[in-house]
C-alpha cells in the first residue's frame, strides 16, 4: 500500500500523505512524494499541485526509527529539490502539526496554507540533531537570522496565526483546507515562488549575537545548538546550495553522535511508557474530583497539578495556618501565570472556581481520588488513612505520596486495600514531569490503570514501581549519594564532586542538592535505620557530623557550603574540609586526589548497579523506566541517556569488570548486582 495517494482535481494534482497515525515522513512517504512530483512535471494536463495530510495531521515529524540506520533513498533534500526544480507550483496545505521534516517539506513548496490551530516547528535540537533538509536555510529567508535562532534552537512550536504574522504561511483558514488550497494553487499557475530565491534579510549583528547567546545558555551549550546557530548564520554567509550541503553534512554527523542516540533512547523510552499505558487491560475509572490531604510543599503542588489538568480539587489540612499558606501558594502560582501572560484572566478564574479547601473531613466524601501528602511519619499516615477510609465514598481511590514508607502496611489497615496505591510526585509537583505509581500487593488493576491515566492527564511521565523502600528513584539516588560520601572520605571534596557532576550535565551536584533540601531529612532517616544497620558495613559519618554541628543546609546558612546572608552564592567553608579530613583520618584512610572522570564514572557505575538490583528484585520490570526517572526527577542530563543507556553502550564485559572494581573500592556493604537483567 502506497503511503501517498494521488488524485487530480481537474488541472491540479492533490497529493495526500497517508501514513497514520502521524503521517511520519518515512522512506515510503518520501519516494511516493518524489514520484508524484515527477508525474506532475510530465503530465501536460496538470498545472499545479497541493500536498496535504490525510487524517488528523500533516507530516508531524520524520520517522525517528530511521535516524539510527543508514538513511534510505530518496532522502528529504532530494524530494524538496524536485519540488523546487519542478516548473509547476506546489502548495502545501497544513493541519494538525507540521513538524521537523514535515515543516521543511512545506518550506520547500511555493506556498503554505494552514488550518487555524496548526502547529509548526523544527524540534530537531531536542533530538540532538539540526534540521537537515534546508530548515536552517529557508526559514531565515522568511523570518531573518535572529528569529530563526530563537525558533530552531528552542525547538518551539508555533501556532498557524503566529506563523502567518511571521510570514511563514501565506494564508490561515478556518475550514475547508483543501478547497482553499486548490484556490491558492490555481491562483499561482504559471508562477514559481521558491523561498530559496528570496534574498536574505539583513539582520542586526548585535541582536543576532544576543539571540545566539540566549539560545546557547538555554540549550546548555549542546553541540546541536551550536551547529544550528552556525548553519543559520551560513544563510547570510554562503550561497544557498553550498549552505545546504554544509547543513546536510552537519545533520548526518550529529545524527550518528552518541548524544543524539541518547536522546532518541529517551524519546523511545517515553513513548513505550504511553504504549504500555494504552494497552493496559483494566479500564481506568473516570475521575472528576480530587481531594489532597496536607497543604504543605507537596500537597499544594499536587493541587496545582490537578487544577491545571482540569480537575476539581479540594485541599484539606488540619492546621489552619498550614492550610492558609498552602491556599496562598496555589493562588500566587496562578497570579504569577496571569502576570507573566502565560494564562488569561478567564482561565485563572475558571481554574480557581474549581478549587476549594477546608479542614472538615466531610468535604472529601464526594472525591473520586484522595491523595495523602502529610508528614512522613507512619503513625500520622495510619491516622490520616483511617480518616480517608471512613469519609471516602466506596468507589474512591486512596493514594499516598510517601517517599519511603511502606504503603502495603498503610493499606493493610484500611477496609479495602485494593483501592490503595502510591502516587509519588516530585517537588515542585506542579512542574516535575516524573511520577512513580506504586503498585502495592493488593492494588487492583483498575486502581493502577486509573493512576496511570490520571498521571497522563496531568502531563506527567508515570513509571510503575513495586512497594519497596525508596521505590525506584530515591533508591538509585540514595546509592548515588552514598557513593559520593565514600569519595569524600577517600580524598575528594564536596565542591570537586559537585563540579564534576555539574560539568557532566547534572542540574546540581549532590552536595548542593543536599544543602538545598536540608540535611536533616536524610539524618532523620539514618537515625531511624541505625538500629538495623549492619555494623560491618561501610558508613560515612561526615553528614552526621555536619548535622550535629548545626549545619542543616541552606535554610540555616550552612551545610556542605556556607551561604552568607548578603550573597546568593554558596561559598566554600574550611570547617567542612576539616570535618572531612578528620573523618578520613579517624578511619585511617590516606586521602588521595580524584579527577572528574573518576568521580563521574563511580557515580554512573553505582547507578547502573542499583538499577540492576531494582530489576532483579522486581521493583521495576522495565529497565528504561529508570532512565526516565533519573532524567525527569533527578536532574540527570537527558543527552547522556541515563544509566541503562550508558551500561548498554559500555557492553556487559567491560561493565562487569568496572563494577567489580567499584565493589572493591566501595568496601563492605556494597552489593554487586547481576547485570544480565540490563542486557535482555
Ligand atoms: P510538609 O511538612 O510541607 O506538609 C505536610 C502537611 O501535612 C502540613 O501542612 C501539615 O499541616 C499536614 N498534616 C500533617 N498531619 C496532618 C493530618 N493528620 N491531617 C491533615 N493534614 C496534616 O511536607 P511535604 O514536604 O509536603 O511532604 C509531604 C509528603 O510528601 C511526605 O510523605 C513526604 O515524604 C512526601 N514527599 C515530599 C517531597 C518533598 O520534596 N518535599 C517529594 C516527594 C514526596
Amino acid at each position: 500500500m502506497s503511503k501517498i495517494k494521488i488524485h487530480s482535481d481537474s488541472n491540479v494534482m492533490v497529493v495526500t500523505v497517508d501514513n497514520p497515525p502521524i503521517n511520519a515522513g518515512s522512506a515510503e512517504v518520501r519516494s511516493g512524494l518524489l514520484e508524484a512530483i515527477r508525474e506532475l512535471e510530465s503530465d501536460g494536463k496538470l498545472e499545479a499541485a497541493v500536498i496535504i495530510g490525510g487524517g488528523t495531521t500533516f507530516i508531524a515529524g520524520s520517522d525517528i526509527k530511521e535516524f539510527s540506520l543508514p538513511l534510505a533513498e530518496p532522502q528529504l533534500p532530494t524530494v524538496i529539490a524536485a519540488i523546487e526544480n519542478c516548473s509547476k507550483p506546489v502548495v502545501c496545505a497544513l493541519h494538525g502539526a507540521a513538524l521537523g521534516g514535515g515543516f521543511e517539506l512545506a518550506l520547500g513548496c511555493d506556498a503554505r496554507i494552514a488550518l487555524v490551530g496548526t502547529l509548526l516547528g523544527l524540534p530537531e535540537v531536542t533530538l540532538g540533531i539540526i534540521p537537515g533538509a534546508g530548515g536552517t536555510q529557508r526559514l531565515p529567508r522568511l523570518v531573518g537570522v535572529e528569529k530563526s535562532i530563537e525558533l530552531i534552537c528552542s525547538g518551539a512550536r508555533i501556532q498557524a496565526d503566529e506563523a502567518l504574522k511571521l510570514g511563514i504561511v501565506n494564508e490561515v483558514v478556518q475550514e475547508n483546507l483543501l478547497a482553499h488550497a486548490l484556490i491558492l494553487a490555481r491562483s499561482m499557475i504559471g508562477q514559481k515562488n521558491r523561498i530559496r530565491d528570496i534574498s536574505m534579510p539583513t539582520g542586526d549583528a548585535d541582536a543576532i549575537l544576543a539571540a545566539s547567546q540566549k539560545a546557547l545558555k538555554a540549550g546548555k551549550n549542546r553541540p546541536q545548538v551550536k551547529e544550528a546557530i552556525a548553519m543559520i548564520c551560513n544563510a547570510q554567509a554562503l550561497p544557498i546550495d553550498q549552505a545546504l550541503a554544509v547543513e546536510r553534512e552537519s545533520f548526518q554527523t550529529l545524527r550518528v553522535s552518541i548524544e543524539a542516540k541518547a536522546l532518541r533512547h529517551q524519546f523511545f523510552a517515553e513513548r513505550k511508557l504511553f504504549k504500555a499505558l494504552s494497552s493496559n487491560d483494566a479500564q481506568a475509572q473516570a475521575l472528576e474530583q480530587i481531594a489532597v490531604i496536607g497543604a504543605g510543599t507537596m500537597g499544594s503542588g499536587i493541587a496545582m497539578a490537578c487544577l491545571s489538568a482540569g480537575y476539581a480539587v479540594i485541599l484539606l489540612d488540619q492546621d489552619e495556618l498550614a492550610l492558609h499558606n498552602g491556599v496562598k501558594r496555589v493562588e500566587q502560582f496562578y497570579q504569577s501565570r496571569l502576570q507573566s501572560g502565560r494564562m488569561s484572566q478567564g482561565r485563572v478564574s475558571e481554574l480557581l472556581q474549581r478549587f476549594s479547601f477546608g479542614s472538615d473531613w466531610n468535604v472529601i466524601s464526594a472525591a473520586d481520588l484522595i491523595i495523602e501528602a502529610v508528614f512522613e511519619d507512619i503513625d500520622v499516615k495510619h491516622e490520616v488513612f483511617a480518616k480517608m477510609d471512613t469519609h471516602a465514598k466506596s468507589s474512591a481511590l486512596l493514594a499516598s505520596n510517601t517517599s519511603y514508607l511502606d504503603i502495603d502496611a498503610i493499606a493493610a489497615k484500611t477496609s479495602n486495600p485494593s483501592r490503595v496505591l502510591g502516587l509519588h510526585f516530585f517537588s515542585p509537583a506542579q512542574v516535575m514531569k516524573l511520577i512513580e505509581i506504586i503498585r502495592c500487593k493488593k492494588t487492583s488493576p483498575v486502581a493502577l490503570a486509573t493512576g496511570l491515566s490520571f498521571a497522563k492527564r496531568l502531563g506527567k511521565l508515570p513509571i510503575i514501581s513495586a512497594n519497596s523502600f525508596g521505590f525506584i528513584g530515591n533508591r538509585i539516588y540514595s546509592a548515588y549519594r552514598r557513593q559520593c560520601e565514600f569519595m569524600l572520605e577517600e580524598g575528594a571534596y564536596p565542591e570537586q564532586i559537585d563540579a564534576a557532576l555539574e560539568a557532566y550535565g547534572f542540574a546540581m551536584g549532590p552536595f548542593a542538592v543536599a544543602d538545598l533540601s536540608g540535611l536533616d531529612i536524610a539524618w532523620r532517616m539514618r537515625k531511624s535505620q541505625a538500629a538495623s544497620r549492619d555494623p560491618g558495613h561501610r558508613y560515612v559519618s561526615i553528614p552526621d557530623t555536619l548535622c550535629l554541628a548545626g549545619r542543616l543546609g541552606r535554610k540555616v546558612g550552612a551545610g556542605y557550603y556556607r551561604y552568607p546572608e548578603d550573597s546568593k552564592e554558596k561559598v566554600l567553608d574550611p570547617v567542612v574540609s576539616e570535618i572531612i579530613e578528620a573523618a578520613s583520618k579517624e578511619k585511617g584512610i590516606i586521602r588521595r586526589p580524584f579527577n572528574a572522570d573518576e568521580i563521574v564514572n563511580r557515580v554512573l557505575l553505582t547507578m547502573i548497579n542499583e538499577v540492576a538490583h531494582l530489576l532483579s528484585e522486581g521493583v521495576t520490570t522495565v529497565a528504561d523506566d529508570c532512565d526516565i526517572a533519573l532524567v525527569n526527577g533527578y536532574g540527570f542530563p537527558r543527552w547522556q541517556g541515563g544509566p541503562v543507556f550508558i551500561a548498554r553502550a559500555k557492553g556487559q564485559k567491560l561493565l562487569d569488570q568496572e563494577l567489580k572494581q567499584l565493589a572493591k573500592v566501595s568496601g563492605p556493604g556494597f552489593l554487586l548486582a547481576n547485570t544480565d537483567v540490563l542486557f535482555i
